[in-house]
């Protein structure tokens, strides 16, 4: 019996160790797998297929913990496989449009020929072509005309989580600058408060950026991973960016050292223009950066005489325009700011600026609209006190920039407000 007994002990002992020792082993693969350097795109795809992801690791052990890990494991393997089919999907896409693509070589002071010298995953340097301006002053339109250019990544208000203020000085600039540069580089790793700011309900920091959003309907899992909008943001050889947030001086810091190639465009408009537009957006009247005629209008004198000096410094890395004479003549702006950022003038842009610069649908933001109207809708829809008042306050600004006075009532629903401006170095 005792022989019978030990027998059976033995048995028990010897199922406890196979227990362990397979235990262990799953373990130790897991362990493994974890550990691992993340694998190249290439070799992941090789190795893995979504099939196998859910299966792997398969595990026997049904308990909480067990299918926490393998969860988390085949979430992230599922991830990071669709990130690189995504790319890979949009890389063919960006070839295809680029096939007959008519590159600068040479023009502008842009030297590249063929794609891969535009594409930073190939070592290459993209075209940067930014507009600066402030909220209502029709860069929504110039930014639509930029982004209707084939192969172009639209980094759309960058500074969107600093809220409804206006950068001008450090210390605020200083990381508003570094944003930017981290954006240029395509390296969103550093940028998560702007990803978790679009995350949680602000989809409009991706959903103007045409590329990516489609991706982002198709691919909601990845669309806000830092990885996946770094190499995505990677393939592409044009990126335009629209700032609406930081004044003109602090962004002396790209053109002074241009290794990035960045070329600046600050976009003016009438103030009287500005101030009505931004009556009808109801998260401008608790913000004084955004209601007040006086903070706008000494911006727009300081912008100016920073114009003066950087149009001197930087001919050819910076510009200036201003809404109404883009509006009142789109295609020879449009083709001559082209000229400036060494962007070829596209059929698809002469065909944006056929379809919207001619008649008036959709919304208060829609840039389908008459162009050459959209700019003087305040003569009608302001009160003279109301211009009275701003005109006051934006007396220099209005002066420097070469926007007229209106006189009185039946003056201002007639007049033509815009006149000749010339940049000078009032310090000088
Ligand atoms: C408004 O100003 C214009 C231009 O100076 C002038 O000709 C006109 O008489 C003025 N109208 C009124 C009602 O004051
Ligand atoms: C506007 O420009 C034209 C031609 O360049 C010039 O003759 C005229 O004097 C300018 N007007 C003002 C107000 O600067």
């Amino acid at each position: 019996m005792s022989r019978k007994l030990s027998f059976y002990f033995l048995i028990f002992l010897a199922t406890i160790c196979i227990f362990f020792l397979a235990l262990n082993q799953r373990y130790s693969n897991y362990l493994e797998h974890r550990l691992q350097p993340i694998l190249s795109d290439a070799e992941l795809r090789s190795r893995m297929k979504y099939q196998e992801l859910f299966t792997v690791p398969t595990t026997k052990y049904d308990d909480p913990f067990w299918s926490y890990i393998r969860g988390t494991y085949a979430m992230e393997s599922v991830a990071l496989v669709e990130i690189a089919d995504v790319v890979e999907q949009q890389r063919r896409i960006i070839q295809k449009e680029m096939e007959d693509y008519v590159y600068p070589n040479g023009k502008y002071d842009v030297y590249a020929n063929k794609l891969d010298d535009l594409v930073i995953e190939k070592q290459g340097n993209p075209l940067r072509s930014v507009i600066l301006t402030t909220w209502r002053s029709g860069s929504t339109f110039l930014g639509d005309i930029l982004n209707s250019h084939p192969a172009n990544f639209y980094h759309y208000e960058p500074l969107l989580h600093f809220g409804i203020i206006q950068i001008r000085d450090p210390p605020l600039s200083d990381e508003a600058l570094e944003n930017l540069d981290s954006m240029f580089k395509c390296d969103y790793s550093s940028l998560e408060r702007y990803l978790s700011f679009g995350r949680n309900s602000h989809p409009w920091v991706f959903n103007h950026n045409t590329y990516l959003w489609k991706q982002c309907q198709l691919h909601k899992r990845i669309c806000w991973d830092n990885r996946f909008v770094t190499k995505f943001c990677k393939l592409f050889p044009f990126q335009s960016m629209k700032i609406v947030r930081l004044r003109l001086q602090p962004m002396e810091k790209f053109l002074e050292q241009n290794e990035l190639g960045v070329k600046i465009v600050l976009l003016i408009r009438d103030p009287r223009g500005v101030l009505q537009s931004r009556k009808h957006r109801d998260w401008c009247p608790s913000e004084p950066d955004c209601f007040d005629p006086t903070a706008l209008c000494s911006d727009m004198v300081s912008d100016y005489n920073t114009a003066a000096r950087f149009s001197k410094l930087y001919p050819n890395t910076f510009r200036v325009i201003r809404y109404e004479d883009l509006s009142v003549d789109p295609y020879s702006h449009t083709e001559k700011l082209f000229e400036f950022y060494g962007l070829h003038f596209h059929e698809n842009v002469q065909r944006f600026l056929d379809t919207h610069t001619k008649t008036d649908i959709g919304g208060l933001s829609s840039t389908f609209r008459n162009s050459k109207a959209a700019p003087f809708h305040w003569r009608n829809d302001l009160d003279f006190e109301e211009v009275e008042e701003i005109q006051q306050e934006c007396n220099l600004a209005m002066k420097l920039w070469g926007y007229v006075f209106a006189l009185n009532e039946t003056h201002q629903r007639y007049f033509d407000p815009v006149t000749n401006y010339s940049l000078r170095d009032s310090e000088a």
